[in-house]
């Protein structure tokens, strides 16, 4: 059986197998605003929060990208769950995914600055 997954953000859709990992599917897809990295549930990169839908973890996530209590509260990696409904996430960038961004961007800025004294 297949699922709609929605990503929030960006309203991207894609289709996932029951017996396939979310994130797998995302990247069959071609649709791309959730970090991968692993692929194993142990870097962090795929953590996204579950907003509708159900779904089975079946690949151990790593305690330190999500918390017992996380967890409970829908936050998972996409790379270890499979569904069992259509769902919809959000992702959740880790701090260092966020200082990562801002580097990319001052170093934008930076090039964009040095092309005006060119
Ligand atoms: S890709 Fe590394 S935890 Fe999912």
């Amino acid at each position: 059986m297949k699922y709609n997954i929605t990503i929030k953000d960006t309203n991207e859709m894609f289709t996932c197998d029951e017996n396939q990992f979310v994130l797998a599917a995302m990247i069959s897809a071609r649709k791309g605003h959730i970090s991968s990295g692993c692929f194993g549930g142990g870097c962090g990169a795929c953590r996204v929060k579950v907003l509708t839908g159900t779904y089975e973890v079946v690949k151990p996530m790593s305690r330190a990208h999500v918390g017992p209590q996380e967890q409970a509260n829908g936050t998972v990696l996409m790379c270890c769950v499979h569904p069992r409904s259509d769902m919809t996430v959000t992702p959740l960038r880790t701090s260092e995914q966020i200082h990562g961004h801002a580097i990319v961007q001052y170093l934008i800025d930076v090039a964009d600055i040095k092309k005006q004294f060119e």
